[in-house]
């Protein structure tokens, strides 16, 4: 949901032109703020090296954002069923040599309802944003509408932005997100991060984007659990 945002963002941004999307890999477009990756380096010095406006990209909890400049930002937040969050994050995990592994899927699922995870809990970020989303810019999206309608959705990225897009914009940034165009977009599928970091033989980045996947992974007490 972050990637496909990023990917939304941009072409807003750009008013559709993929060329200049094109120009630079999603993570050197959109400084992750509170990373620092060796190979990378680091999302804040990369941001602090931005002219303005940047966009920015960060899975800190609302409580952590600073007070003072909240004013200042907009903010794009995508939330998603958290039973598919939990599978998404299953496979990322598997998949992403830099995080702590391996996990079985019961481990996984365990160390996410306790807390003691490697994932925040929902309360931190999901509903933080929520209950934040009326008194600050906040774009509350929901993965299933981007999913369901993507169109809409990326109308209403580019209202909160502040650009006007017209339908053929529109088609073309629908056409350029879409699962199967993004999957191949070597900027946004990751396919420039080594193996050593990313292996893509146990999960591809970029899986399935579809929503309800949870349905393959939860045993039916799992699912009462998690309710
Ligand atoms: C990433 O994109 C490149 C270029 O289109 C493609 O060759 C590669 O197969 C893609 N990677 C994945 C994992 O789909």
């Amino acid at each position: 949901g972050t990637m496909w945002t990023q990917e939304m963002v941009d072409l807003i941004q750009n008013e559709g032109d993929v060329d200049l999307t094109q120009r630079a890999p999603t993570h050197m477009s959109f400084p992750f703020i509170e990373w620092i990756i060796p190979s990378i380096g680091s999302g804040l010095e990369q941001a602090n090296a931005m002219p303005s406006p940047r966009t920015l990209k960060t899975y800190l909890p609302f409580y952590l954002l600073p007070r003072k400049a909240l004013h200042l930002l907009k903010i794009i937040y995508v939330a998603r069923n958290p039973k598919d969050n939990l599978v998404s994050y299953y496979h990322f995990h598997r998949m992403n040599k830099a995080l702590l592994a391996p996990w079985t899927w019961e481990e996984y699922f365990e160390s996410f309802l306790t807390g003691k995870g490697p994932i925040p809990t929902l309360s931190c970020s999901v509903l933080g944003l929520w209950e934040a989303r009326d008194q600050h810019h906040i774009l509350y999206l929901l993965y299933v509408f981007v999913s369901q309608n993507p169109k809409h959705e990326i109308w209403k990225l580019g209202e909160f932005i502040g650009k006007k897009l017209d339908d053929s914009i529109l088609g073309k940034i629908v056409h350029h997100t879409s699962f199967d165009v993004m999957k191949q977009n070597p900027m946004a599928n990751y396919s420039a991060v080594p193996a050593e970091v990313m292996d893509r033989s146990v999960s591809p980045f970029m899986r399935k984007g579809a929503v309800g996947d949870w349905k393959n992974h939860f045993t039916v007490a799992q699912n009462k659990r998690f309710d």
